[in-house]
């Protein structure tokens, strides 16, 4: 059995411990992996983590007196214990699970959303969003007749903070935007955001899926509303997710899911919620995947989110620097200091479709097309990207093959 807590910044031997990454494709071809802004990769030991509870102490959480559910209950409580002192939360109340940042973001507009807005108000979004974080609002727009306002993106691919502040003159009640964007790669400047919004009066929601994965994101320092996440981007398995809200807030808020263990007592006609987090964790929930999110975060405790940060700037930095060397092809959004590990591009007469598809047949696996970030894409005029992003598995040969792959490309096609 593998300890999580066991592994170092050692980026050279760290991708051993992926087993995936030892694959071929069906080309034969070893794999290169660049699609970590889609999902990442999972280590041993959280994979170990997860059969473990299957194999050993399988049974459902805070309902048994038995052994196997103590243990179950145990190990899913330890897991949000440890993903609150993760981010920084002030208790493991404020850590709600979800199925994934989207259902965070969902529960959100449902919850705080309909309690909250009222027609004639205005949520400020940016044109740099998810879908995840555009379409909820949209519905609740529909239905609410709330305002929508969207912080423009420059050409350089930031956030016109200019206009945000002729934004935040309009008074909104909610601030909703993303960390780090899955295409542009762009690092918002979330404290100033948040700090200038709290001062306009709104509440702060932030989507840190791409972020949180990739660099220290302390909801103190941040001094966000709301944060959301997956588990899946960060070495953790599909299917958790984390809203964390400030606890006057969720106290504040009704359920989202009505069902079994977010209720205290249910009569015929009414029920009373239970406690926090669980007023908002309805149903069994994603045990195994709670406790596999937890590993997750103990192995990228042990490396350290600074020097994951540190080796994402560095790949980032040095597949900027040879991407720019093609003439043909063209970089979205802003210089590597001003980016995560995310470089989304175009190549001059071929499609992102068919660069995928090519770079796939030499085992380098990106992802092309909108991203879910359909406006975005409009603002720079064109219809789809081809996306590289990097994580810590990656090394300068991983871009190297990336580059070599894309001559033939151009080559083939261009
Ligand atoms: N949001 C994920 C991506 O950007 C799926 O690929």
């Amino acid at each position: 059995m593998k300890d999580c807590k066991q592994f170092t910044g050692d980026f050279d031997t760290l991708k051993a411990e992926f087993p995936t990454l030892w694959r071929k494709v069906s080309s034969g071809a070893d794999l290169v992996y660049l699609d970590s802004a889609a999902t990442s990769q999972k280590p041993d030991c959280v994979l170990q983590a997860m059969d473990e509870y299957y194999r050993l102490s399988n049974a459902n959480i805070h309902r048994g007196i038995h052994t196997l559910a103590e243990e179950a209950t145990a190990a899913y409580e330890n897991a949000r214990k440890r993903i609150a002192a993760f981010i920084g939360a002030a208790s493991s109340k404020e850590v709600v699970f979800t199925r994934n940042a989207t259902e965070a973001i969902n529960l959100i507009a449902y919850s705080w959303g309909r309690k909250n807005l009222n027609a004639g108000d205005i949520v400020v979004l940016s044109e740099m969003e998810h879908h995840a974080n555009l379409v909820p609002w949209q519905i609740l727009a529909e239905e609410r007749d709330i305002r929508l306002e969207f912080i423009p993106v420059t050409a350089e691919g930031l956030l016109d903070m200019e206009s945000y502040q002729e934004i935040l003159a309009l008074e909104p009640k909610l601030v909703s935007f993303t960390h780090m964007s899955n295409v542009l790669g762009t690092i918002n400047p979330a404290k100033e955001i948040i700090s200038q919004a709290k001062a306009a009066g709104a509440v702060t929601l932030l989507d840190a899926a791409q972020s949180l994965p990739h660099f220290p994101v302390d909801v103190a320092d941040l001094d966000a509303d709301f944060l959301a996440f997956s588990g899946h981007k960060m070495c953790g398995p599909t299917g958790v997710g984390v809203l964390y809200g400030r606890e006057a807030l969720l106290r504040d808020m009704p359920p989202f899911l009505g069902g079994g263990d977010m209720i205290r007592k249910v009569y015929l006609r009414s029920f009373v919620s239970n406690e926090l987090p669980y007023k908002f964790e309805a149903g069994t929930g994603a045990i195994a995947e709670v406790i596999g999110l937890g590993a997750a975060v103990d192995f990228l405790s042990g490396i350290g989110m600074d020097n994951v940060d540190a080796h994402g700037r560095e790949i980032t930095q040095y597949a900027m620097q040879v991407l720019d060397e093609l003439p043909w092809l063209h970089i979205l959004g802003p210089g590597a200091d001003k980016r995560g590990g995310v470089v989304a591009f175009t190549l001059d007469g071929v499609h992102p479709h068919d660069v995928a598809q090519i770079l796939d047949w030499d085992g380098v696996a990106v992802r092309a097309g909108h991203h879910c970030a359909m406006p975005l894409h409009e603002r720079f005029s064109v219809p789809a990207t081809t996306r590289a992003s990097f994580y810590i598995y990656n090394s300068h040969n991983d871009v190297d093959v990336l580059v070599e792959s894309l001559r033939k490309v151009k080559k083939m096609l261009g």
